[in-house]
C-alpha cells in the first residue's frame, strides 16, 4: 500500500517559515518528501533556514496581497505547481485593551488575518486552477479561549476568525478539490513566546493552565500539518486540528 503520508512530488509553500513553529513545519514537509518554499519577511533567516533544509527561499510579506501574491507566482513559475500551502506567519502584542492603539489593534490584525487570507487567496486561486491543493492555516488555541494572565484581544480576535475563515473556505472550495484546514497550538518554545516564559508570572500561568505541565517544542506542531497536507487526510477539510497538551480542556 502506498504511504498515505508522503509528499513526494508535492510543492509546498510556508509563510513564516524562517524560524519557530513555520521553520519546524518546513522541515516535516521535507522530510515527508515535499519540494518546500520558505517564505518570510526576514530574507536573512528566511534564506538561512532554507539551505539548512535542503529547501528554496522566497520573499514576501504577508499583509502585502501583490507580496504574497508574487511569491506563489515565483513556486509556480519555478516547480510547476503549488500542492501544499502552509499560512503560518503570525505575530502577538501584549497590551491592555483599554489603552490599545488603532496602530497596534490594526498591526495585529493585519499580519494574523488579513495576511493569512491573503495567502489563501494567493495559494487558493492556483490550487483551484490545477483541481487539488491542501491548505493549512496556523491558527492557535486562543481562537477558542482567551489567555491568561497575558492581555492579547487583538491575537485572540485574529486567530478565532482564522479559524472560521478556514471553514468559511473550506465550505467554498472543498468540492473543488482544494481541502483547507487549520492547526491551533497551545503554548510553543519560539520567539513568540520568550517574553512570557521570561515573566514568572505568566510562565506559571501557562504551565499549571496545561494539564501535560509543559510548553511544546516547535517540531511537535508539525505532525499535524504533515497529516493534513498528505491524502491520510484526503477526508478532512474545514477542521482545526488543536495541539495544545490538553490546555482547552480546563
Ligand atoms: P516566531 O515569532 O518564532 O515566527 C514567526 C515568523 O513569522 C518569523 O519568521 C517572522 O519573520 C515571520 N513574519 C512575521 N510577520 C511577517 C509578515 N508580515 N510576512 C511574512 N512573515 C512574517 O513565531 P512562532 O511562535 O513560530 O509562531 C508561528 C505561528 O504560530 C504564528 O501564527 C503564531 O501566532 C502561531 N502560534 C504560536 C504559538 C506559540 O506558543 N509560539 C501558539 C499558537 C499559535
Amino acid at each position: 500500500m502506498t504511504n498515505p503520508y508522503t509528499l513526494e512530488g508535492r510543492t509546498a509553500l510556508v509563510t513564516g517559515g524562517a524560524q519557530g513553529i513555520g521553520a519546524a513545519i518546513a522541515k516535516g514537509l521535507c522530510d515527508a518528501g515535499a519540494r518546500v518554499f520558505v517564505c518570510d519577511l526576514d530574507a536573512d533567516v528566511g534564506k538561512a533556514t532554507a539551505e539548512q533544509l535542503g529547501a528554496e527561499f522566497v520573499a514576501a510579506d504577508v499583509t502585502d496581497s501583490t507580496s504574497i501574491d508574487a511569491a506563489v507566482d515565483h513556486v509556480v513559475q519555478t516547480a510547476d505547481s503549488l500542492d501544499v500551502a502552509v499560512n503560518n506567519a503570525g505575530i502577538v502584542h501584549n497590551h491592555p485593551s483599554e489603552h490599545l492603539s488603532d496602530e497596534d489593534w490594526r498591526r495585529v490584525l493585519s499580519v494574523n488575518l488579513d495576511g493569512v487570507f491573503y495567502s489563501c487567496r494567493a495559494a487558493g486561486k492556483r490550487m483551484l486552477e490545477q483541481g487539488s491543493g491542501s491548505i493549512i492555516n496556523t491558527g492557535s488555541m486562543s481562537g477558542h479561549i482567551a489567555n491568561r494572565p497575558q492581555p492579547q484581544s487583538a491575537y485572540n480576535a485574529a486567530k478565532a476568525a482564522v479559524v472560521h475563515l478556514t471553514k468559511s473556505l473550506a465550505g467554498e472550495w472543498s468540492d473543488r478539490g482544494v481541502r483547507v484546514n487549520s492547526v491551533s497550538p497551545g503554548y510553543v518554545g519560539t520567539e513568540l513566546t520568550k517574553r512570557g516564559m521570561n515573566n514568572d508570572e505568566w510562565r506559571r500561568a501557562w504551565l499549571d493552565g496545561t494539564p501535560m505541565g509543559r510548553v511544546a517544542e516547535p517540531r511537535e506542531i508539525a505532525p499535524a500539518v504533515v497529516f493534513l497536507a498528505s491524502e491520510a487526510a484526503s477526508f478532512c477539510t474545514g477542521t482545526d486540528l488543536v495541539v495544545d497538551g490538553g490546555y482547552t480542556v480546563w
